[in-house]
This record gives C-alpha cells, sequence and structure tokens, in this order.
C-alpha cells in the first residue's frame, strides 16, 4: 500500500455485524494505531445515518471503519473531517468511473452521501468521541457499492459501479486506492490546506446553485443551495432573497 499510515495496520473480517460497532470496541479495550482500518466485504448489520440500516449483499462491497486522532481539531471544525471524507469517496468514484471510460458526474448530497446523478452509490458514517473541546477519536464508516446489481426496495436510490459501467471491479484494488486517497485529504486538512477543502467540496456539491424543492417543518418551498456554513449547516436562498441555515435534521430534498 502506497500510504504512510491509513491501512498500514489492518484488519480484514470474514464476516461482521458492522465495522463501526467492531472500531468503537476496538477504540474501548486497546488504543488501535492511527490509521488502523477495519474492513469486510460480508457486513450483516451495517449501520447507516438516522438510525437507518446499511445495505450490501455478500462480497460484493466494500465496508470499512477508519481509525483517526484528529486532536488538532476543535469540535466546532468537525465537519471538516465529514468533507475530507466525502471527498476522498468521490475521488475514488471519479477516478474508477474514469478509469471504465464513464463520464458521470460524482456529486457530494450534502452532507456525505456519494451521488452519480440522482443515486446513491456510497453512504458515510462518521462517529466521534469529544475530549474537552477537541476531537478525542473518530471512526469513519465507509460503504461504496462496488459489484452488487440488485437492492432492495428499501434502497430503492442506490446504484452501484457495476450498475453504471457493466464493469465487475476489484474490490481490494478500489481498497487500496482508496486508501491513498484519504490519506492525501486527511494530509491536506493536518496541513492547513482549508481553502482546497472547502473549494472542492463545493465543486462536488449536489445541486450547488440550483432551484429545487426542500421541504423543513412540514412545509415545501423552492431554494437554493449557495454554501456551507463554516460549523457545516447547508446554506440556501430563498425566493425573497433570505438565506436560511438548516442542519441535517431540519431539511429533506425533494
Ligand atoms: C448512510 O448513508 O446512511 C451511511 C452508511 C454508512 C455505512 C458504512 S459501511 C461501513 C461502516 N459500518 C457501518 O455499520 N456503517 C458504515
Amino acid at each position: 500500500m502506497e500510504t504512510l499510515f491509513v491501512g498500514r495496520s489492518n484488519l480484514h473480517l470474514q464476516s461482521i455485524d458492522s465495522t463501526n460497532s467492531y472500531a468503537s470496541v476496538m477504540l474501548r479495550q486497546i488504543k488501535p494505531a492511527e490509521g488502523t482500518l477495519i474492513f469486510t466485504f460480508k457486513q450483516q448489520k451495517g449501520r447507516g445515518q438516522r438510525g437507518n440500516t446499511w445495505e450490501s449483499k455478500p462480497n460484493k462491497n466494500i465496508a470499512l471503519s477508519l481509525i483517526l486522532y484528529p486532536s488538532f481539531l476543535r469540535a466546532e471544525k468537525q465537519f471538516l473531517l465529514t468533507k475530507i471524507a466525502s471527498l476522498a469517496v468521490a475521488d475514488l468514484m471519479a477516478e474508477l468511473l474514469h478509469s471504465a471510460q464513464l463520464s458521470s458526474e460524482v456529486t457530494i448530497k450534502w452532507p456525505n452521501d456519494i451521488y452519480i446523478g440522482d443515486k446513491k452509490i456510497a453512504g458515510i458514517l462518521i462517529e466521534n468521541n469529544l475530549r474537552e473541546q477537541s476531537l478525542q477519536s473518530s471512526i469513519i464508516g465507509i460503504g461504496i457499492n462496488i459489484n452488487q446489481k440488485t437492492f432492495t426496495k428499501k434502497a430503492k436510490n442506490a446504484t452501484s459501479l457495476k450498475l453504471l459501467t457493466d464493469t465487475r471491479f476489484n474490490l481490494l484494488n478500489c481498497l487500496k486506492r482508496f486508501c491513498e486517497l484519504i490519506e492525501a485529504r486527511y494530509l491536506q486538512l493536518k496541513g492547513g490546506k482549508l481553502e482546497i477543502i472547502d473549494i472542492d467540496y463545493l465543486n462536488y456539491l449536489y445541486r450547488l446553485g440550483e432551484w429545487h424543492d426542500f421541504s423543513s417543518e412540514n412545509e415545501i418551498f423552492k431554494g437554493k443551495i449557495i454554501g456551507i456554513s463554516k460549523s457545516g449547516k447547508l446554506r440556501i436562498e430563498l425566493k425573497s432573497e433570505e438565506v436560511k441555515e438548516f442542519d441535517l435534521k431540519e431539511i429533506t430534498f425533494i
């Protein structure tokens, strides 16, 4: 693996309920090296955002959890981790689609879903531990749909690399490349290259600058995403020209 620390220590689990749950137990019991990667191709009970489950057929997809110690980040800056994790997955998708001669557009649907067109190809679940005002440890959990061809009704919005390109991808090669890409993004963050991170995240942002319907507090309204606040809220311009900021639980894309 061409990395300095991401994936240098790694654990390939033949099968597990959730790599994030496993990583969280590991964090409590020992202090794994920074960059420790826990992964499986057979996750039985993947956990998603907002208490959802994450579906994955055996030996088709990647489920991974990466352990980081971003103690240099203050708690109010934790959205930067969401940004770099999303960027690394988006970078990987763009590269793999390009290698299969597909020029589909990869986007990040705020805050951290990876989309191709209007379909979701990867999801991220980050679990942070705070100590005082800083991040003590972080589990970056990522599920990427690689070779799965059919999804249940519940995941009706899902797609995969195989569905998009009709090509089968080697899971270990994808995983290795992901390690390089996330390490590069994490080093950007550690090195204070925040402007690059912010610009790249905005460049990938789904529906940036377009008028669409959203719903909030049981009301549907038209809005245009104009950016992200420092704390990671979605900034939306309304037809009245007023700009409002929304937290994850406060808004739904329609
Ligand atoms: C979502 O979009 O709802 C987030 C999905 C996150 C799934 C990944 S798969 C690896 C890691 N382990 C888990 O249990 N969940 C994350």
